[in-house]
């Protein structure tokens, strides 16, 4: 059962080879009490040097998704890649998401 009705977050394209290209990409939990689905069809490019402010209700999947293009949370969906490069890399995310979650509530 899906707990949480995710909001899709869509960003117009604004550059030909985007710094971060987020494809589709959608992350659900499994947890005790069932799936949560966190992110749900969230599509955005960021060009070099572009700045860009994801706003939302808390709980919409913010900070999954931040931590998805860090290369820090693993997407259940689709495809995140910087310069090109898929950026999930269990080596990194390893034993550092519990400090990181530690130090920076939210
Ligand atoms: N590791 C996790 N395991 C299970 N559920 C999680 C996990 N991380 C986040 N969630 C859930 O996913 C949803 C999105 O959480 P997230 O922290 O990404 O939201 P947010 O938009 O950053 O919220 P806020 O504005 O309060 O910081 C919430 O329902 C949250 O409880
Ligand atoms: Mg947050």
């Amino acid at each position: 059962m899906l707990m949480t009705p995710a909001p899709a977050i869509e960003v117009g394209a604004s550059a030909a080879e985007p710094a971060i290209r987020v494809s589709n990409v959608g992350k659900t939990f499994m947890t005790r009490d069932g799936p949560l689905e966190a992110v749900r069809d969230a599509s955005l490019h960021v060009g070099r040097g572009e700045f860009v402010a994801i706003l939302g209700p808390s709980g919409c999947g913010k900070s999954t998704l931040m931590l998805m293009c860090a290369g820090l949370e693993k997407p259940s969906r689709g495809q995140i890649a910087i310069d090109g490069e898929r950026c999930w890399r269990r080596g990194l995310a390893t034993g550092i998401m519990s400090r990181i979650r530690r130090c920076c509530p939210g």
